[in-house]
């Protein structure tokens, strides 16, 4: 193997950060360290711990959720298995079509409350100090049990890295996060850009990413080339594509995407923004209406909790019965899914009802029903429930 690769999840992440430094002229320098090295010294620093990493991950598949660049996971065994997920699978969500943007004429602004505005190429956010994290994402419209969520590895930098060089000044709250793309449609004003802002605490944590490779491919025109923003923890819209413009301001963001969706809305008319991703789990196997011919069964599938841990994943039978614990496969870790199986006695033939529901670290559950106070689409975390027929 050489040097600038490594294998996670039995496949290999390619190491071609060098080659596209090289194109741009810019060889990496002596003390550049290999991958292997960036991904150690990112776990020493408190980066994602080893054994997220062995954690089997899902492909995912496209969809037509919407008629603008949609996608959901796709129902795979392979899980089982611990296949790595391709990025050509991986879903997508997208308000606009995506920009065709070339690395050469890309740059990206640090601009607004700070001492130092940053003009940066794309070989010198290559340059910076590189992590390695792997996240969850899961859009912030996702159904119980759908599949507009995923996990990959990101590697890119701390954007509180950027932040620091740009020495911020003192009374920005809001990094606002602006995005090449543009159009109309969905309610925006014409002309509107994809924009949304996060505090700046959260902004300047260590798992807020700019990633540029997924997968240890360059990221993936679909999901957002040259570089996106990784808001690990929260949900996906924060987590801006074709990212062009970073901004430091004082005030409240009042972008059309910051304002008008992805706010959660009760029945008073209250309106709060959605930001972290609640507890919330997945059944992989068997999928609806599955026939099955066993009497023992292994349940599989996945469960994440945001920027918590999950502390523990339940099944139950037919509703009425007692919720039974499930195995966690590997320990969980904040950030990223974590895979679960349950052996599953079946007594007879029939029709049966299986759901799985997740706790996180501090006790929340998933919900048996959606808050009837909700009037929003978003943060629907009910157990995920599936039908099977099974004819012994
Ligand atoms: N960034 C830009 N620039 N434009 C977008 O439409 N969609 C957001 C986010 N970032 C979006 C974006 C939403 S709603 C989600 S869920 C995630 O990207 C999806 O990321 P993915 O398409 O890479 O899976």
């Amino acid at each position: 193997m050489k040097s600038d690769s490594i294998a996670l999840f039995g496949q290999k992440l390619r190491g071609n950060r060098t080659k596209r430094l090289a194109k741009a002229g810019r060889a990496q320098p002596g003390n550049e360290r290999s991958r292997r090295e960036l991904l150690l010294r990112a776990f020493a620093l408190g980066g994602t711990p080893a054994r997220t990493l062995l954690q089997p991950f899902l492909p995912t598949a496209f969809f037509p959720m919407r008629p603008l660049g949609a996608s959901e996971t796709r129902h795979s065994e392979a899980i089982a298995r611990g296949l790595a997920t391709s990025n050509a699978d991986f879903f997508v969500r997208n308000h606009f079509s995506a920009p065709n943007i070339h690395d050469e004429s890309w740059s990206l602004d640090v601009a607004g409350l700070v001492s130092k505005p940053l003009k940066l190429s794309y070989p010198d956010l290559l340059l910076m100090p590189s992590v390695r994290q792997a996240v969850t994402l899961e859009c912030a419209g996702n159904p119980p049990g759908g599949a507009i969520v995923g996990t990959s590895v990101w590697s890119g930098i701390r954007l509180a890295e950027l932040l620091k060089r740009a020495d911020v000044r003192k009374g920005a709250t809001t990094v606002v996060l602006h995005g090449a793309d543009f159009g109309d449609g969905e309610g925006a004003p014409p002309g509107s850009h994809f924009a949304r802002a996060v505090p700046i605490e959260k902004a300047m944590d260590p798992s807020t990413l700019l990633a540029y490779e997924m997968n240890g491919d360059p990221l993936p025109a679909a999901h957002g080339f040259p570089v996106r923003a990784l808001v690990s923890g929260w949900y996906g819209m924060d987590s801006v594509k074709w990212l062009t413009r970073v901004e430091l301001i004082d005030q409240p963001f009042t972008g059309y995407f910051q304002q008008e969706q992805y706010v959660a809305v009760r029945g008073s008319g209250e309106r709060q923004p959605i930001t972290r991703i609640s507890v919330s789990s997945k059944m992989i196997r068997p999928s609806e209406g599955e026939e099955i011919r066993s009497s023992t069964y292994r349940m599989e599938g996945v469960a994440w909790a945001g920027e918590r841990k999950v502390a523990k994943v339940q099944v139950r039978v037919n509703g009425s019965g007692e919720w039974q614990p499930a195995n966690l496969r590997v320990s969980p870790a904040a950030m990223c899914w974590t895979s679960w199986s349950y052996d599953w006695r079946i007594p007879r033939s029939g029709e049966y009802m299986l759901d799985v529901r997740a706790t996180d670290e501090k006790g929340d559950v998933q919900p048996d029903t959606r808050d009837p106070d909700r009037k929003d689409p978003y943060q629907l975390n009910t157990p995920h429930r599936v039908r099977v027929n099974v004819r012994l």
